[in-house]
């Protein structure tokens, strides 16, 4: 059983259109009567073709909609599910319902499907003042470099991590497989399946010995968070052949140019570059589903199911732990999946 499948967008192409101008249209009220009684079949396909998938898929999950909207969809988990999940901020429990707009989804996705992910010098460059705005965002404690008042010094801290020019191009690789770090991977040995693909796409310390038989063995690209690319020294340890290129999300520290010269650390090392998605699942998984969905043709998802009893939420290699947002980030996959699986318009 394969758990997620992308196949983004192959069959969308048709209603890609008819997508953009809906969108356009609900901002716009007056366009929408531009929308062709072809393109308003096209979106009623593609949401009772969404709904149908959800409820095969989806573990329980149901999508519903409003028959006037297309777009909009809100996904339901079983009522006995019980959330685990409290917002820091407002102290409130997950809830079990969350609204997704498709239309926008594929749209945004579909941009980044034509993306170059890694930051590189060019993209610095290119911007109007790329120096003074951007770079020292890029930085750890890049506030006190004055906007990179001295270039040398900025330079410097980025050179490590910063190619002149991108070191991948958008669709180089065939099929490529995203690994989430979710229990689940134990119920099932995938690791013969996983290695199978022509790239396959970490994340964070997600160990692979002693668990090849469920998460496989081949490992191309390793995306980290902050936590993780501190402590690149243990990072590369994971992967034996090390080769793993290794892309962190965040910001370049003195602590890892540090490591990356003085273990040193031969793994190409690069910084993320990216759309940054506004709410549901902005984990380390989103941003390895985005470079996945760049650089490969074909995007499968492994683990990152929320356990079907909706329990727990668990890693594969250690005790539970609670993530953040996992009801909420569960279906936001799924929608993906959906989105990607079997759309025919
Ligand atoms: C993707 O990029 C290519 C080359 O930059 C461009 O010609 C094409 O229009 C883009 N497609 C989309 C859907 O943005
Ligand atoms: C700018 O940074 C470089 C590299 O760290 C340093 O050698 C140089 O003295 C700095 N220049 C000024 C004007 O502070
Ligand atoms: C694999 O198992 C061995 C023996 O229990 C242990 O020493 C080692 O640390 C484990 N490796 C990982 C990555 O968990």
């Amino acid at each position: 059983m394969r758990l997620l499948q992308l196949g983004f967008f192959l069959a969308l192409a048709s209603g890609l259109s008819a997508l953009l101008i809906y969108i356009s249209g609900v901002s716009d009220l007056h366009t929408t009567t531009k929308l062709s009684d072809q393109d308003l079949e096209a979106l009623q396909s593609l949401q009772s073709g969404f709904k149908k998938c959800v409820s095969k898929n989806g573990l329980g999950l149901q999508a519903v909609t409003k028959g006037s909207d297309y777009c909009q969809v809100t996904l339901n988990f079983p009522t006995d599910t019980v959330p685990k999940w409290k917002d820091p901020k407002t102290g409130q429990l997950e809830g079990l319902s969350f609204e997704f707009n498709l239309c926008e989804a594929v749209a945004t996705w579909e941009q980044v499907r034509n993306s170059t992910t890694i930051l590189t010098r060019e993209f610095i460059d290119a911007l109007p003042n790329g120096w003074e705005d951007y770079a020292w965002r890029r930085i750890n404690k890049g506030v006190l470099l004055n906007r990179c008042e001295n270039n040398t010094l900025c330079l410097e801290k980025l050179s490590l991590v910063l190619p002149k020019t991108p070191p991948y191009v958008p669709k180089q690789f065939d099929r490529c497989a995203v690994i989430g770090n979710s229990g689940d991977l134990l119920q099932t040995k995938f690791g013969k399946e996983i290695d199978d693909y022509d790239v396959v796409i970490r994340e964070n310390g997600a160990p692979i010995e002693n668990y090849t038989e469920f998460v496989g063995k081949k490992s191309s690209f390793r995306l980290l968070n902050r936590g993780s690319a501190k402590a690149l020294d243990k990072v590369i340890e994971l992967d034996e052949t090390r080769k793993e290129v290794l892309i962190i999300k965040t910001t370049i520290h003195d602590i890892m140019n540090k490591m990356i010269q003085e273990v040193p650390i031969n793994n190409p090392v690069y910084l993320m570059l990216g759309a940054s998605f506004g709410s549901a699942a902005k984990g380390t998984g989103l941003k390895a589903l985005e470079f996945a969905l760049s650089i490969c043709e074909s995007v499968d998802m492994y683990g990152f199911t929320v356990d079907p009893g909706y329990k727990e939420w668990t890693r594969y290699f250690s005790e539970s732990r609670q993530g953040h947002t996992p009801l909420h980030g569960r279906a936001y996959y799924q929608m993906m999946e959906c989105l990607g699986d079997k759309i025919f318009l």
